[in-house]
């Protein structure tokens, strides 16, 4: 079973990726279309709604207005590096292109990697296409250590600007970057009204350990959330009304207008409702009786750093899904919201670990306490625990993803 999401990393290297395969993997399984900008209005058995690097799907929404709904939230977009607009430049024969880092990567980790471009083509006619290369192009290498003789003993520390410029050619001062990316697309210049694009490691994701215990891969958090839910949804038998909402721009804050602080959500939940006769006060009713699980990777403890973790809370790697806590609203978790997770949890024989940080440092953050905030919803924040978060080469157990799908159907399911 990991062996199909780690086929599913591999075809995702930008947000645009993962939404298309989650479309295509509904598709397939007879969920519908609806096209935002269309007169047809979200409703039905099963449907979903893409706008460019999120994704919200939804079965059985015609009992909304009296059950409210289990809505599953992750996000599908990971920090790195993303090519800016008119990227070229030429130093000295090489030529580089200009990058923006993009959320907070470990920055080190994108040193001396083979690296491919990927990301997405608008057409003058509207239409929009995806690409990647088959092959890495480009790579940051690293200064030498004879170079840089004290880098072992005081740590290595990047200029963001100067430091991160990717080669990609060498004596080719007319290298463009519009003219490559015409010829991978095997579209015209004229046609291309813009484009998104960013770095990727070319490496595949692979299954390692002595025992096949672990998973390294780029873009672990939070793909693994967004496949496990995907493989939920559509793997679940059941009845009552279930949502999967995967958003872009998590990594730098949630606030745009497909991120878990616009409207996207609210308006499919609404429109539910809508379209099942409910009244405002069907509406408002089906948010105090639906429940969210905000699923985003944890840090398990790391053996060489155990003294970063408070030990009562540090999650294990494969010992189960992790729910997040933490009293001044960083993760949206409560006594009262955990209930839900904690029953399907039971139904599931899936071991739950917890996650507290350090008092002196600060924990990170997910869409959770955003959905909570902005819809009102009971939330809890869970997740895998793993290792190198925000590496471009990232690491997880081979279990836990398994006990996070089957903690998701038990929860969808709500039995
Ligand atoms: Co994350």
């Amino acid at each position: 079973m990991i062996s199909t999401f780690k086929h599913q990393i591999d075809q995702s290297p930008t947000a645009s990726h993962v939404v298309a395969n989650a479309a295509r993997i509904l598709s397939e399984h007879g969920f519908i279309a609806y096209h935002p900008s269309s007169d047809s209005r979200p409703h039905g058995e099963r449907g979903f709604v893409v706008r460019n690097g999120t994704v919200i799907a939804w079965r059985n929404s015609m009992r909304i207005n009296e059950h409210g709904a289990r809505i599953i939230g992750a996000h599908t977009d990971s920090p790195g590096l993303h090519i800016k607009p008119r990227p070229d430049m030429t130093v000295l024969n090489w030529q580089q292109l200009h990058v923006e880092v993009y959320g907070g990567p470990l920055l080190n980790s994108w040193l001396d990697r083979d690296l491919g471009i990927a990301g997405h083509i608008v057409r003058r006619d509207g239409t929009t296409q995806l690409f990647a290369t088959d092959h890495a192009v480009a790579r940051i290498p690293q200064l030498a250590i004879h170079l840089d003789r004290e880098v072992n003993d005081k740590g290595l520390i990047l200029n963001r600007h100067q430091h991160l410029s990717p080669v990609w050619s060498v004596d080719q001062p007319s290298t463009s970057f519009d003219a490559w990316l015409s010829e991978l697309t095997q579209c015209d210049r004229g046609e291309i009204a813009s484009w998104s694009a960013q770095l990727f490691d070319t490496q595949r994701g692979e299954i390692i350990g002595k025992n096949n215990e672990f998973f390294a891969s780029s873009r672990i958090d939070n793909q693994i959330s967004c496949w496990a839910a995907i493989d939920a949804l559509v793997s679940v038998d059941g009845d009552t009304p279930m949502i999967i909402a995967l958003f872009d721009h998590e990594e730098v804050g949630s606030e745009s207008a497909v991120g878990a602080a616009g409207p996207m959500l609210e308006h499919v939940l609404e429109s539910l409702s809508l379209h099942n006769n409910g009244s405002r006060f069907d509406y408002l009713s089906l948010l105090q009786h639906s429940h969210c699980m905000s699923v985003d990777n944890a840090h398990a403890v790391h053996p060489n750093y155990v003294d970063r973790h408070e030990m009562n809370n540090a999650p294990l790697i494969n010992h189960g899904v992790v729910v997040k806590h933490n009293a001044n609203q960083r993760y949206a978790t409560s006594a009262s919201s955990l209930l839900p997770v904690v029953a399907a949890a039971e139904k599931a024989k899936v071991s739950l670990q917890t996650f507290s940080s350090r008092n002196n440092i600060a924990c990170g953050s997910t869409i959770g306490p955003i959905a909570a905030t902005r819809l009102g919803i009971d939330t809890v924040d869970i997740g895998v625990p793993q290792l190198s978060m925000h590496s471009i080469r990232e690491m997880c157990g081979t279990k836990d993803p398994l006990d996070l799908v089957a903690l998701m159907r038990s929860y969808l399911k709500r039995s």
